[in-house]
């Protein structure tokens, strides 16, 4: 770090040092007022600033905030496949915090969606982590471009809400690796967010906030992570077991610092520790201070609700347009119905809660359209049953008019931070109207409000068209009008598969745990991976996404750059008379591998936009990483040698070129022992030698022959050499003694 304006940790006494690492409050650091270093507010995120107004009051209330943009939550903006677009959106957001004096904000939150029940889901990004950290790391880098700091969340595993706080994530090191652990690590090399919250959870029996291995040796040692790690709020039970961890910060604070200063006096934590962790905090406050300096600055609220409109507009995704029929002819008679399009719903329950500058629902923007929209609610957003009356006004409109708009959707009480969602459907009193209405008026449209995903298949029939806007924040009534009007056409791409059935999802044997615990037994086959491996049919698959245009993808050639790295192109072409955007998505597909892996899985994408009969050509690197899995042998990434495919598509269901690329393989070799299987021998390169040498010996009658019956080799493939002698008595004895003796020499 270059010159400070701070005094840097050894000028601190052993009582300052210890202060900094709590906060003040639930939404302060803790400054040292004597040695001039602030107490800066940090405050939630994620999709937006929420700048609680109960700071210092006791008042618990997460609706009392500040008025901000509210952008669309992970749920819909992943679904933009843009991290252009996503880096506006934090740009945006960093704007609203100089304003407010806010020098973290709290976000984005990485974690996978192992089960789309999961109850934060729609802060979440993907199911896959690839997806995720490349479309998050444009929150962090547009936010940190304007001096403020980010906190990605939550560090790690934080996958499910039943039992939250205490629950242990029981997970293999190759399912963190590849599954759980991707995005934060990008997001950690490329992004360098200024902070990371822990998780609540436990992560194979230790707490995240007292993981050493997760906190210091994997993110400041494998990953060279330099920020600060804080708690999340209460995640924090054991001072001085979590700073010695790694952890630099308690949120909020538990007003215990003398137990840090005793800790160090006798030597449970040593004087050099914290000194890491406090000379951390000073850090963060110098990387903020310019950016906390700057005096009567105001965003452009205009400006921000603009890009929130975009994001809204990409985050939509067309699921389904029998006949054409959106976009409508501006002229329609349209029937609008449900009362999410006079209330929508555009955002989560609970700590990510923002109380919106703004608010257009679909209803303001056919007025600011000029359109006269024949309205009905059709239902209520409670859980009271259905209202016949409100029905029959609704099936009325919907006889009267071209078309019938029918917004379905989950409402606020079915889905929050706090709670796991049991079941997927959609209220029955809201699908039962849509039957009514499609038989009324086969024209029907249904727009979808939810976090995560909901089941389909049951009234998909009763919709010619279905847009999936999942939570669109304050601008989606305005870019679901630019959507179905057709000003804009619908570009998003699911980040989560739509299963027929929760009880296809992979994770189900294992949700939500039991007994303080929560076995990962799906591996690393969550999603698609597991989808598409098993050849499970889906509702929709994960990468899918309709639009209003029409693409070619051709051409498509895959050139090896490195023993394990290649190169991708290929040309898209837009061959409508619409101006849309389509999503290369590569896929690799392992040949033979030594462990059980996917069929495929997401290694990269870009987002092309092309104006009606436009082309372009993409070109897409896979580095090594792209082709490796988690060895738990070598406890390290592993490129088997051999060929792969590149699969290049629209969906992970919509693969339109295959190519096969064979790489060197990364010669990672495992020494062999007696307990090696002779066929494990004779498919490594020294163990091959010795194998011939044993098959020499034996034509000299130095060496018993080894047997050439087809189901005696068969066995003996398969068979650690220090069991011959099972098969061959003393014989067999001789032969592994050679065996060994004559690798050792030759590895020697
Ligand atoms: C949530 C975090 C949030 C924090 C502060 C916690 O309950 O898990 O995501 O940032 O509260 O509101």
């Amino acid at each position: 770090m270059s010159e400070s304006a701070y005094p840097s940790v050894t000028d601190l006494t052993l009582e300052e040092k210890a202060s900094l690492t709590s906060g003040g409050d639930a939404w302060h650091l803790q400054g040292v007022e004597s040695k001039g270093i602030p107490g800066y507010m940090i405050t939630d995120g994620p999709h937006g600033l929420r700048k609680s107004l109960a700071s210092n009051t006791g008042d618990t209330d997460l609706n009392d905030s500040v008025p901000a943009t509210c952008f669309p939550p992970a749920a819909g903006l992943s679904s933009s496949w843009n991290p252009a677009l996503i880096r506006e959106v934090g740009e945006a957001m960093g704007e609203e915090c100089i304003q407010e004096k806010v020098a973290v904000i709290l976000g984005p939150g990485v974690n996978i969606k192992r089960n789309p029940l999961g109850g934060r889901c729609f802060e979440y990004w993907s199911e896959d982590p690839y997806l995720a950290g490349h479309e998050a790391a444009g929150i962090v880098e547009g936010v940190q471009s304007k001096g403020v700091g980010t906190s990605l969340k939550h560090f790690a595993a934080n996958n499910q809400e039943t039992d939250r706080l205490r629950i242990d994530a029981r997970i293999s090191q190759r399912a963190l690796r590849e599954i759980y652990l991707p995005a934060f690590e990008h997001i950690v090399k490329h992004a360098k967010p200024w902070t990371i919250m822990c998780a609540y959870n436990k992560i194979n029996g230790v707490h995240a906030a007292q993981n050493h291995w997760l906190l210091t040796d994997l993110l400041r040692g494998e990953w060279g992570y330099d920020g600060i790690v804080m708690s999340d709020w209460g995640a924090d039970h054991d001072r001085v077991a979590s700073l010695n961890a790694g952890l630099n910060l308690e949120m909020p604070p538990s007003y215990t610092d003398d137990q840090i200063v005793h800790a160090v006096r006798d030597g449970r934590i040593a004087p050099a520790q914290l000194d890491r962790m406090a000379q951390g905090m000073i850090d963060l406050v110098e990387r903020t201070r310019a950016a906390m300096s700057i005096d009567g600055y105001r965003y452009d609220i205009d400006a921000h609700d603009d890009v929130a409109r975009r994001a809204a507009i990409e985050s939509i995704v067309m699921l389904k347009n029998d006949d054409a029929t959106l976009p409508l002819r501006k002229d329609a008679k349209i029937a609008v119905i449900g009362e999410f399009a006079r209330t929508p719903r555009y955002q989560g329950g609970g700590s990510s809660h923002i109380t919106p500058n703004r608010m257009t629902s679909f209803l303001d923007a056919l007025a600011a359209r000029g359109i006269d929209a024949d309205f009905a609610p059709g239902y209520t957003l409670d859980l009271a049953p259905a209202d016949p009356a409100l029905e029959t006004e609704a099936i009325a409109a919907a006889g009267r008019n071209d078309v019938a708009i029918v917004f379905l959707g989950l409402p606020e009480e079915a889905e929050s931070e706090g709670f796991d969602r049991t079941h997927l459907d959609l209220p029955a009193k809201q699908t039962d109207l849509l039957r009514r209405i499609a038989a009324a008026n086969p024209n029907t449209v249904v727009i979808l409000s939810n976090g995560s995903v909901v089941t389909i298949r049951p009234w998909a029939g009763d919709a010619k068209s279905i847009l999936e806007s999942w939570l669109l924040g304050q601008a989606g009534g305005a870019a679901l009008a630019d959507v179905v009007f057709g000003d804009a056409s619908p570009s998003g791409k699911l980040a989560q598969s739509i299963p027929m059935d929760i009880n296809d999802d992979p994770s189900m044997l294992n949700w939500p745990g039991e007994e303080g615990h929560v076995d990962y037994g799906e591996g690393v086959f969550v999603g698609y991976r597991h989808y598409d491996t098993c050849g499970k049919a889906v509702d929709y698959p994960f990468g899918y996404g309709l639009s209003y245009a029409t693409f070619a993808i051709g051409d498509v050639r895959v050139e090896k750059t490195s023993a394990n790295t290649a190169r991708v192109t290929a040309t898209v072409a837009n061959t409508s008379d619409v101006d849309g955007a389509e999503t290369v998505q590569v896929y690799v597909a392992p040949g033979k591998a030594d462990v059980a892996r996917p069929v495929h899985e997401l290694k990269g994408f870009e987002k092309v936009f092309l104006k009606a009969g436009e082309s372009t050509t993409v070109t897409i690197d896979l580095d090594e990483r792209a082709f490796a899995y988690w060895s738990e042998r070598y406890a390290d990434w592993h490129v088997e040698e051999g060929e792969y495919t590149v699969e290049v598509g629209t969906s992970s269901r919509d693969i339109v070129a295959r190519v096969p690329v064979a790489l060197d393989g990364d010669g990672k070799t495992q020494p062999l022992t007696a307990w090696s299987t002779y066929g494990e021998w004779s498919a490594d390169p020294v163990g091959a030698q010795v194998v011939a040498a044993v098959a020499d010996a034996g034509e000299r009658g130095d060496l018993p022959k080894l047997p050439d019956n087809s189901m005696m080799r068969m066995f003996l493939m398969t068979m650690p050499v220090n069991s011959m002698p099972m098969l061959m008595g003393e014989g067999g004895k001789a032969i592994t003694e050679f065996m060994l003796a004559d690798y050792a020499r030759r590895t020697a």
